[in-house]
């Protein structure tokens, strides 16, 4: 392939195997990697790397480099040198089990970053310095500019601040991607300029990634899909938790709040999130617009139905046939996607100025309403909080969602107090579960408990939370925010002792 995609003839001379590419990296480096939710991610030389580290290990050295990325990667890239246990830090957002494994116990670091921030904290020196970008790209052209693949991410800034750049060349990634890309760059305080977009469709940038041609150290030709993003069939809770979405947006509507045509959509990942999108597919609404990180099935399957006219994220997490459909029928899905940079697609700015309804997923929520999207017991990290607090903070609409009952009923997902806060009070504004809607603006807290605990909690734990809040309510100290400190908590202690809550 290397004269059809790589039409540079200097870097033609650069290409190289992956074990030879995976040489460039020393141990103690910090490699900045493409890839963002099992999309346009490395997909060989962090294989090599690992064969590495291991060998490494075999003689007894240790190899393990700071591994910063977009979001989560795939087993190739994370799995394999997490497996290897070749990565001392992590950053921003992951959901690799290896990846968690290690994380969980204590064998490596991980920083959770809001996925806005990444660029800017790297660029301040906050991670320390970046050593090697490592970044899976469509084409290189001739003028050594390079055609982005499936996810944008944090690639401007990985290949701006890195000393040397590998690139791979990924032949499974369709070439007709070119010019669906819109990168922006966006300066440092005291230069920081207003971004100037005011619609989900509109262009501010260019189609391409620059680097510095003497810094591209290898080029590496691929030829790997991305990772098979599997989504389950919606089931009935998601089935009943998009109902209620929907209900209420009609509502809104209907207020004259928003306009019939909804404000942009941003969708979390994960089933439910899915699920969602294939609602509102069968919704009342038209020529809806989306202004989000990460298109899943469900918003492809909403573009292909004609619902939804323009989507703007930073990658695209698809399932194998979703990816197959994309690439078949590229020309007509080009002209509504457009994929930016993940400091413009969840920047706050933007998203407070398009006033988007967000709609993420959550592993718990408290009756008054904060959120843990994240540690699972309160310390057991599951994926990270990728992009949902730059959206929840700043969207027209802050949702959160979740079954209200997690391990086969054992869990409750409404509790008294959560066991970690991502989401605070102040950023939540509707909880939904399979139960019911509780919209929580404008309430105080105490009017919070009583509609979440009445429209979102089971009813098998219904009454131990009215139990819990009548309690407090009558013996708190303050009668703001009633708790009661010495059992707030011990619904988790209960399921570390018994399984169950
Ligand atoms: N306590 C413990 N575990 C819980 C739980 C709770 N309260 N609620 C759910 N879980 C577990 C489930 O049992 C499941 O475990 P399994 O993988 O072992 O089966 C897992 O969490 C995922 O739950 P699921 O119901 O399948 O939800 P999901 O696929 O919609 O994912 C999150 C939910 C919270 C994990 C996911 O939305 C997430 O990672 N969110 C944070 C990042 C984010 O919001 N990104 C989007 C920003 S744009």
């Amino acid at each position: 392939m290397s004269e059809s995609r790589i039409h540079n003839a200097a870097l033609r001379g650069k290409i190289m195997s992956a074990d030879e590419a995976a040489a460039f990296i020393h141990p103690g480096d910090n490699v900045g990697v493409s890839g963002f939710t099992g999309s346009g991610h490395p997909k060989s030389v962090p294989q090599a790397l690992a064969r590495r580290v291991t060998a490494a290990a075999e003689r007894g050295e240790t190899f393990r480099v700071g591994l910063w990325t977009g979001a989560s990667t795939a087993p190739e890239c994370d799995g394999a040198l997490f497996k290897a246990n070749g990565v001392s830090m992590r950053l921003p957002y992951q959901s690799d089990p290896e990846c968690r494994n290690r994380i969980n116990s204590g064998e490596a670091d991980y920083t959770d970053v809001h996925l806005s921030h990444v660029a800017q904290n790297a660029a301040w020196g906050h991670y320390g310095k970046l050593n090697v970008a490592l970044i899976e790209v469509v084409a290189i052209l001739e003028d050594g500019r390079l055609v982005p693949s499936t996810a944008v991410g944090n690639n401007p800034t990985w290949l701006e601040l890195a000393d040397k750049v590998i690139l791979e060349v990924n032949a499974a990634q369709d070439t007709r991607l070119e010019g669906m890309h819109d990168i922006y760059n966006i300066a440092l305080p005291p230069h920081r300029q207003p971004i100037a977009l005011v619609a989900p469709a509109d262009r501010i940038g260019d189609p391409y990634l620059r680097v510095d041609p003497e810094k591209i150290v290898a080029v590496v030709e691929t030829n790997c899909s991305d990772r098979d993003n599997k989504f389950s069939a919606p089931d009935e809770n998601s089935r009943l938790i998009a109902g209620h979405i929907l209900d209420f947006l009609q509502h809104e509507v209907k207020k004259g709040r928003i306009p019939a045509n909804l404000l942009p959509l941003q969708s979390g990942v994960g089933n439910i999130a899915n699920a969602v999108m294939a609602g509102l597919n069968d919704g009342p609404f038209d020529n809806l617009t989306a202004y989000t990180e990460v298109l899943q099935d469900g918003m492809l399957d909403m573009i292909r139905s004609g619902k939804l006219v323009c989507a703007s994220a930073t990658a695209v997490s698809l399932s194998a046939k979703a990816l197959a459909d994309l690439f078949a029928n590229m020309d007509e899905y080009r002209k509504s996607i457009i994929l930016r940079p993940q400091e413009v697609s969840n920047n706050p700015e933007i998203i407070r100025r398009l006033g988007t309804i967000s709609m993420n997923g959550m592993l718990e929520a408290d009756i008054y309403g904060n959120v843990n999207s994240t540690h699972v017991m309160g310390t057991r990290m599951m994926n990270g909080l990728g992009g949902s607090g730059d959206f929840a903070r700043n969207a027209y609409l802050s949702i959160f969602m979740t079954p209200s009952l997690a391990k086969d009923g054992a869990l409750s997902c409404i509790v008294p107090m959560v066991s970690h806060v991502d989401h605070t009070e102040h950023d939540v504004q509707v909880l939904v579960t399979e139960q019911g809607l509780a919209d929580l603006r404008g309430l105080s807290p105490r009017q919070r408990a009583k509609v979440v605990i009445e429209k979102c909690a089971h009813p098998n734990f219904r009454a131990a939370l009215t139990d819990y809040y009548r309690r407090a309510e009558a013996g708190a100290n303050g009668k703001h925010t009633p708790h009661l400190l010495d059992e707030a908590l011990s619904w988790h202690v209960k399921v570390l002792r018994d399984g169950k809550m």
